[in-house]
């Protein structure tokens, strides 16, 4: 393969707070909004038991430096930071992060750290009311400032707000706990309120932290036309424009797309949007983008008479169950017959992170990190390694075409699997794994077992830093 990585490519792995740490009340952390959604079908937490990265953080990185991982990108959790109140820290759970971080130090691996990956305290929730209220914003400020004097001298690296245009487009991990039309009708605020958090982060960290980098992460999806028809190239831009670019333009230029805004302000409250506001989201200037990618789309155009349809993911993990949207004289979605599917009906398109990289750095010449990539499977271990082929031919595709990408001209900066190790997926439990290493969840002590995936990427890193 030809090596077109750069030397000093950041090579490495991902995971967040709420999805792998597990120790849900210990030390001082409260609940989050996440952990409440994520329950398993007798009503438990499911992260509380999760991957245990609590417990076995030194274990986990001393795998990743052995690995040879350059970065590990991870979420700093507030509800273990600052549980209760705006600006009173829990030490313990400041104590665990330098922890991990001198564990990093010690095997020179660079940390990414999100600020928040979905895990609202729940202290909070019940004071304000969640993401819809402005105040929120302020108490996730006083949660920065903390992270920003703690760790400034050591984490050069800060992400504000993991996919805010995820979670604006299908919700869930506690944002709808009042019900899924009450998150409908407060998505537009709950984003405004995201766009407003994510611009005084910005510019906070390049007030108090000059050398530090910070932006935002989407979760992007390239949309393909399915065919030459005209009509379905305007579907698979107006899905594009209203999945992707609308995000993307109010995180990082700080303006609203005016006809989507008034497209999604049919069925939801527009937010309250000051001219404070619009100076504040104008002023903050990211230094990079980090992007998430797992699938692509494919559009087609939808009648005006058609009947509408609500996307209905696959949970199960039953290939072909998953039911795609319609929106009438807008666009439909459809499966691709050019592209296997995982379990969960996700497109399997190496080339579509190629065409996510150059069309996010046509428009915005910002340096890229990719924070996750990857693919669930259904696995199982005991005490073997997991044969996971399926997984290398994932990632191995996706790797090359980050090099033509790179070969296109585009800057990127890194590349993290997601995920290191097998965590909680989102939304469909601990079952659907994504790591590069196994975790035993039916063992107290949450054997890890490095996957031969673990091992092929290892020797990757090896190969491409010659
Ligand atoms: C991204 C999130 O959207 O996708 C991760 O940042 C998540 O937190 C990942 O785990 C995969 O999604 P899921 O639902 O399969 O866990």
């Amino acid at each position: 393969m030809k090596n077109n990585f750069p030397k000093d490519f950041l090579w490495g792995a991902s995971i967040s707070a709420y999805q792998a740490e597990g120790a849900i009340q210990e030390d001082g952390k409260v609940l989050s909004i996440a952990d409440l959604s994520t329950r398993d079908e007798n009503g438990n937490c499911t992260n509380a038991i999760s991957s245990d990265f609590y417990h076995h953080y030194k274990e986990d990185i001393r795998l990743m430096g052995e690995m040879g991982a350059k970065v590990f990108r991870f979420s700093l959790a507030w509800p273990r930071i600052m549980p209760e109140q705006e600006g009173v820290r829990n030490e313990a759970g400041i104590r665990f992060y330098h922890q991990v971080l001198d564990e990093l130090e010690k095997y020179g691996i660079t940390p990414v750290v999100t600020l928040f990956h979905y895990d609202l305290p729940v202290t909070f929730q019940e004071r304000y009311g969640g993401w819809q209220d402005r105040r929120t914003v302020d108490a996730y400020m006083a949660f920065v400032r903390i992270c920003f004097e703690e760790f400034g001298g050591r984490i050069h690296h800060f992400l504000t707000i993991n996919e805010p245009d995820i979670l604006f487009m299908y919700g869930g991990h506690g944002l709808d706990l009042d019900g899924r039309d009450k998150w409908k009708k407060d998505r537009l605020k709950i984003n405004h309120n995201f766009a407003l958090a994510h611009a005084r982060a910005v510019n906070l960290c390049h007030e108090m932290l000059p050398d530090a980098k910070v932006g935002p992460v989407f979760g992007y999806v390239p949309v393909y036309a399915e065919s030459c028809r005209p009509l379905d190239k305007i579907a698979a831009m107006n899905i594009s424009e209203r999945q992707n670019h609308f995000f993307q333009e109010l995180f990082l230029n700080g303006r609203y797309v005016r006809h989507i805004l008034e497209f999604y302000g049919k069925e939801s409250e527009l937010p309250e949007i000051t001219e404070e506001d619009e100076k504040l989201l104008r002023s903050a200037h990211s230094d990079f983008i980090a992007l998430n990618y797992y699938k692509s789309d494919v559009a087609k155009w939808c009648e005006e008479e058609a009947r509408a349809q609500e996307m209905q993911g696959n949970v199960g993990g039953k290939k072909g169950t998953c039911v795609y949207p319609k929106v009438p004289g807008c666009y439909e979605l459809c499966a691709n017959p050019y592209l296997e599917r995982t379990d969960w009906d996700w497109e399997i398109d190496p080339t579509g992170i190629r065409v996510m990289l150059r069309e996010v750095y046509q428009n915005y010449y910002l340096p890229i990190l990719i924070t996750e990539n990857g693919v669930a499977c259904h696995e199982h271990s005991e005490g073997e390694e997991v044969q996971d082929d399926a997984r290398i031919a994932y990632l191995d595709g996706h790797i090359r075409e980050c090099g033509k990408a790179i070969e296109d001209g585009v800057e990127l900066m890194g590349y993290c699997v997601w995920s290191f190790l097998d965590l909680m997926s989102t939304g469909h439990g601990a079952y659907k794994r994504y790591g590069l290493v196994y975790v035993d969840y039916e063992t107290e002590e949450r054997k890890r077992i490095p996957k031969k995936s673990y091992r092929w990427y290892k020797e990757l890193i090896e190969n491409y830093e010659v």
